[in-house]
């Protein structure tokens, strides 16, 4: 199936001089949630305001739905609906007024059951007739849903969309993206909620200095990168490793208290089983144990120092 958005060879050079990315190549695929990682500066928002017109790229070329997002602006971006970083809202207009005014601007007839419908899943109708500056900051984000919606845009970007939002109503969010999702809605968003990609995404792509270092499934990238370990609580505690489980990957804590064993989720046999008779023939015995398998923050930490290390 052709992707919904293809970007090819996309670099971006500001005005200063400063490049933001680099000959970034990327599909996104029809209905996906896909997730942009990256730390402060990565070039994330710069992608998202590339493919959504607001920035000109330096070299290449993006296509939304087949359609050239340069050669064909306004086709391309009736398809596109964002919600920015930067919330900008007209401070004395009325909620209803302002999404119904962006439908609007798109060229779109008049709706307002539909307006009604999105104001009503965002929890907004209760506030349809409240100026923008009578509201809180996590409503304000979600006027600015409302808006990015009011078009129906087959193609949704969510330029980190839960900053400064409660824990209640991010989970309300995650819902309605995941319902959007179900509507045949293809999500791209930036984060710097792992939480938030692990819990929603259905891809993963890495930004890092304007290279995109990874793209990946989120589950093939877990069990791929995931390392696990086993942390054994000791019943009597150790000077040192003893010789004999010298062949184990093992590291022994401070306190001599706890030893732990490493080892990644693809090898064929974890080798625990071996591990333990190793220690029971040794007379080693056990309080405790446990095994933690690495989560999707620790391996983005990983891949992002890395890189920058090598940088
Ligand atoms: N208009 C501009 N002129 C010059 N440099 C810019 C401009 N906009 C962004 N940059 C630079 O480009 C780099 C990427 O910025 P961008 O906003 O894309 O990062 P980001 O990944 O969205 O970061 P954050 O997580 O903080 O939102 C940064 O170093 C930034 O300073
Ligand atoms: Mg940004």
């Amino acid at each position: 199936m052709q992707p919904i958005i293809k970007i090819e060879e996309v670099g971006k050079t500001y005005a200063s001089g400063f490049t933001a990315l680099k000959a970034i190549d990327l599909e996104i695929h029809r209905g996906e949630i896909f997730a942009l990682l990256g730390p402060n500066g990565a070039g994330k928002t710069t992608l998202i305001s590339i493919i959504c017109g607001i920035v000109n790229a330096t070299s290449g070329r993006i296509t939304a739905d087949g359609v050239d997002i340069v050669d064909n602006y306004r086709k391309a971006r009736s398809l596109i609906g964002l919600v920015p970083q930067e919330l900008t809202t007209d401070a004395f207009e009325s909620v209803l007024n302002t999404v119904s005014f962006s439908r609007g601007l798109f060229g779109k007839p008049a709706d307002p059951a539909y307006i009604e419908k999105i104001l009503r899943q965002l929890s907004l109708w209760d506030k349809r007739n409240s100026k923008m500056l009578a509201l809180s900051g996590g409503m304000k984000r979600r006027v600015m849903i409302a808006k990015a919606l009011s078009h129906e845009p087959s193609i949704l970007f969510l330029d980190e969309p839960t900053a400064g939002v409660d824990v209640e109503l991010r989970r309300d969010m995650w819902e309605m993206v995941r319902g959007l999702r179900e509507n045949g809605v293809t999500i791209i968003l930036t984060t710097h909620y792992i939480e938030e990609a692990e819990e929603m995404a259905d891809r993963i792509g890495v930004i890092n200095r304007g290279e995109l270092v990874l793209v990946e499934d989120k589950h093939r990238l877990m069990q791929q990168l995931g390392q696990k370990q086993l942390h054994l609580h000791l019943q009597t505690p150790l000077n040192e490793v003893p010789a004999a489980l010298a062949p184990y990957n093992l590291t022994l804590s401070e306190d001599g208290e706890q030893l732990t064993y490493h080892f990644d989720t693809h090898q064929e046999t974890s080798g625990i089983a071996k591990l333990l008779r190793a220690l029971s023939d040794l007379g080693i015995d056990l309080k405790d144990l446990q095994s933690k398998q690495s989560s999707l923050e620790e391996i983005f930490v990983s891949l992002v120092q890395g890189r920058s290390e090598q940088g």
